[in-house]
């Protein structure tokens, strides 16, 4: 089964950030991912603008104004505006995104590393939930593949999860990812028979994807750091093929 390949460009922005300036453009990039046949584009605002910069998310929502893939903004949503940053849920509100991917990392986090504890978080992210399925938003919520906690996700009103993969990754290198795969397919496929859509991200690549391709019911990966990496060897647009080809 196909499922959409949404391209983050962090790292493209991070780079860019290590200068001063506007080389390489972030825009410039996601038209090349657009143009060459991707299903959406991921950006994850982090509040020291250390990659993603709001500005960079106003100007990726006017590309992808009229232009069908999707956009998909990822953070903390109890990240309140402090010096530059306006604050995740302004910076959704701006933008209004096709999805927004509530994440529980924290500013200092190095990149996201668990998904949400919904025994602690639900009752806090009901009323943000709610605001951002009346923006018309698709809400999807960073989780382990853990089924009571899906199982909350699903009462909480979110649309889907994306499964934190970093663990299955790790797992896959060191050949030794036959048990976490079948949690993660056991997950993918409650999630799905709850009314659930089933997204994935964080250390997929050309490699361990052979195998996540055939989850249960995913429906979007969103892939970054990998993705920069192979294109540093292959070129964009080739590295943009191989991860097509892997998704159709
Ligand atoms: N999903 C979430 C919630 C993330 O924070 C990230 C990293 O920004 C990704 C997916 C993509 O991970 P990677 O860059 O390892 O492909």
């Amino acid at each position: 089964m196909a499922f959409a390949l949404s391209i983050n460009l962090n790292k493209i922005a991070l780079l860019r950030n290590s200068r001063e300036g506007n080389y390489p453009s972030v825009i410039e990039h996601a038209k090349l991912c657009l143009e060459n046949g991707v299903d959406g584009i991921t950006v994850h605002p982090r509040p020291d603008q250390r990659h993603i910069r709001p500005s960079d998310c106003l100007e990726l929502k006017t590309l992808l104004a009229d232009k069908p893939q999707e956009f998909n903004i990822e953070g903390n949503p109890f990240e309140a505006k402090h010096g530059t940053y306006p604050g995740f849920i302004e910076i959704i509100r701006e933008c209004k995104p096709e999805q927004a991917t509530l994440v529980p990392d924290q500013g200092s986090q190095l990149t996201s590393d668990h998904g949400f504890d919904l025994n602690v978080s639900g009752q806090p992210l009901e009323s943000i939930v709610n605001k951002l399925k009346s923006w018309n938003i698709r809400v999807s919520l960073f989780m382990d593949p853990d089924r009571e906690q899906i199982r909350l996700a699903k009462e909480l009103g979110a649309d889907r999860i994306e499964l934190y993969t970093g663990p299955f990754a790790h797992a896959y290198s060191l050949n030794d990812a036959d048990d976490i795969f079948k949690k993660h397919c056991e997950a993918a496929q409650y999630a799905t028979e709850i009314g659930l859509g089933v997204n994935a991200g964080h250390d997929l690549n050309l490699d361990n994807m052979k195998l996540y391709k055939t989850l249960p019911g995913l429906l979007e990966v969103s892939i970054g750091h990998a993705f920069t990496v192979d294109s540093l060897q292959y070129g964009m647009k080739s590295t943009i093929e191989r991860y097509l080809e892997l998704c159709r």
